[in-house]
């Protein structure tokens, strides 16, 4: 327990004392045993913030503005409603536009986006202000800190004053790990819903995903094809193609299942509006823990990002 990473088994009550010491302070709202819990019938997950989310959606990195709102418009026309968007990404107003152009109510849409580290964290305040105004869709259902880095305390602080005021409703962090965990929860009031980090089958996070679980915060896995540069070997990969012809679906859809067979969240990236729906398509058939255990069975520890 003193080590800096819980292993994948660690027991709950191991956890629960790991809390007491350390003095995390539980979310205002007493965590429910829905929290956590994905609902395959209504395709959501409760977050700890008591707002319900969709466990599969649309990522938007490297997409142009113009593919940004085409793909967030196709998403939406196919029935998936989280979007993933960023400062960095450059999109945020073409996600906010393609929001508004839709027919789907605001409240059905869940939208996240990121402050990133520099001059945002510098300044929390003016950057959700400005995630605010270049979105411009009322509130901001998650805003995640992009990565650790100098004054991440300060901006998830700032974070926090807007979720009391409405503007945003749930507080997530992006490349965080058990270290950075372990250094960061104390400091904070409100118990972030979500993390997002890198997790595809050649790097799946075996350790770090059952310990977020266990602290009640929910898993978004990025790079779920492995990032651009590295699909076309994930997707061709020998035992995912095997598992996918026998369900008659697509490579993609395995391992955008298997994510969801345990617990993440998944927000694939894509231009293509065929992808998008087959993306979506992910509740018609069930890997085996067979299947599973296979593809757990690829794991490489092979980042395919610095972070
Ligand atoms: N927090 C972070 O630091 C961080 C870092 C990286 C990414 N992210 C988030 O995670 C999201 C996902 O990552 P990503 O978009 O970079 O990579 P990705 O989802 O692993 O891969 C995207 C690539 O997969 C292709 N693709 C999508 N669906 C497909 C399908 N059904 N069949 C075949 N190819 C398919 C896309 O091509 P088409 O366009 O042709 O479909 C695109 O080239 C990002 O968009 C972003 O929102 C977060």
């Amino acid at each position: 327990m003193d080590g800096k990473r819980f292993a994948g088994g660690t027991s709950k009550e191991e956890i629960e004392s790991w809390l007491e010491e350390n003095n995390i302070k539980p979310n205002e709202a007493p965590v429910s045993a829905e929290v956590g819990k994905f609902d395959f019938e209504k395709k959501t997950v409760m977050l700890n913030s008591g707002y319900e989310m969709p466990i599969m959606g649309l990522g938007t990195y490297s997409l142009s503005d113009e593919e940004c709102y085409n793909s967030v418009t196709a998403l939406l026309k196919s029935g998936g409603r989280l979007i993933d968007t960023a400062y960095m990404y450059g999109n945020e107003a073409a996600v906010g536009r393609a929001v508004r152009d839709s027919d789907v109510p605001r409240e059905e849409i869940f939208v996240i986006t990121k402050i990133y580290p520099g001059e945002q964290f510098a300044n929390p305040e003016k950057a959700i202000r400005d995630a605010l105004d270049k979105l411009d869709i009322g509130y901001i259902d998650m805003m995640l800190l992009h990565h650790p880095g100098e004054n991440d305390v300060k901006a998830y602080l700032a974070m926090e004053k807007f979720v009391e005021e409405g503007k945003i409703h749930s507080l997530g962090l992006s490349n965080f790990y058990v270290e950075e965990l372990e250094e960061f929860l104390p400091q904070v009031n409100i118990t972030p819903a979500l993390v997002q980090n890198e997790i595809h089958p050649y790097y799946q996070e075996n350790d770090v995903i059952p310990y977020i679980q266990n602290l009640g915060i929910v898993v978004q896995g990025w790079y779920p094809f492995g990032g651009r540069g590295h699909t076309s070997e994930l997707l061709g990969d020998s035992v995912i193609s095997e598992i996918a012809k026998a369900h008659d679906v697509t490579s993609a859809q395995v391992i955008l299942r298997w994510n969801l067979q345990k617990g993440v969240v998944v927000i694939p990236g894509s231009s293509n509006p065929d992808h998008i729906r087959e993306n979506l398509d992910l509740f018609d058939f069930e890997l085996t823990n067979e299947e599973i255990q296979q593809i757990n069975e690829l794991d490489r520890h092979e980042k395919h990002d610095w972070y």
